[in-house]
């Protein structure tokens, strides 16, 4: 399977959300990422359920997964809210659950796919007795809190790293890579072992189908090697 492209629409323009989405979809996206921020968490302010709430249609229409990363302190308040409004993955930070497993076991108990993620200075082993709960493990490569930031150095080992613990225990779980993610870095990412990759103003800022285009190029020669893998 080809990796996945999950823009963030936080770099979308939001007068025209659904449009500047829609063409990002039309141009080969299969997931569309909601970047929630609550000003404590992470110093930045950003959106919440009503937006979720607001790609109802485009998601009935298209197919396209809503994928929810909150970066937000006290994510158990807001599951309910969030499945509600329409959501199919929830991704949450494993600095902000006291009870980690309790909160992705929630999420799931919701009927949403649960994801885990972790700032980059957090150890992987954070992750230990959760990884096994989640459908999507996620690698920060930026320090969260705003779009447009550099990929950091040492990315690429941390997703090498995640992707040898979830194969060492059997697990099927998609590995996402958020911040940062230029076409230029992509293949480097993808081939250290992320298969689905969140960019944001590289898609938004500019012409939308084409540089989404550009990513599905770029790509190409992993979704080969993947399927020349499996047959
Ligand atoms: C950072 C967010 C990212 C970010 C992606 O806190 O989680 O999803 O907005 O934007 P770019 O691709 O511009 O780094
Ligand atoms: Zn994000």
């Amino acid at each position: 399977m080809p990796p996945i492209l999950s823009p963030s629409i936080l770099s979308a323009d939001f007068a025209h959300l659904e449009r500047d989405a829609g063409e990002a979809v039309k141009a080969g996206a299969h997931w569309l990422h909601v970047d929630v921020m609550d000003g404590h968490f992470v110093p930045n302010i950003t959106m919440g359920p009503v937006i979720v709430r607001a790609l109802q249609p485009l998601r009935r229409r298209t197919g396209v997964w809503l994928d929810v990363h909150l970066m937000i302190a006290y994510p158990d308040r807001y599951l309910s809210a969030f499945v509600e409004a329409g959501s199919d993955v929830i991704t949450v930070h494993v600095e902000a659950c006291p009870d980690p497993v309790a909160t992705v076991k929630a999420i799931r108990a919701l009927g949403v796919r649960p994801g885990i993620t972790l700032n980059p200075d957090t150890p992987l082993a954070a992750l230990d007795g959760v990884l096994e709960h989640v459908d999507v493990a996620m690698v920060m490569s930026v320090h969260p809190g705003f779009a447009g930031q550099v990929y950091l150095p040492g990315s690429n080992d941390r997703i090498a790293a995640l992707r040898c613990r979830l194969d060492a225990m059997g697990s099927d779980a998609l590995l996402q890579v958020d911040g940062g993610v230029k076409p230029h870095n992509a293949l480097a990412a993808a081939t250290a072992g992320a298969s689905v990759l969140v960019a944001g103003s590289a898609i938004f800022k500019g012409d939308i189908a084409s540089n989404a285009a550009r990513f599905c190029e770029v790509l190409a020669p992993v979704a080969q090697q993947d399927r020349a893998t499996a047959s």
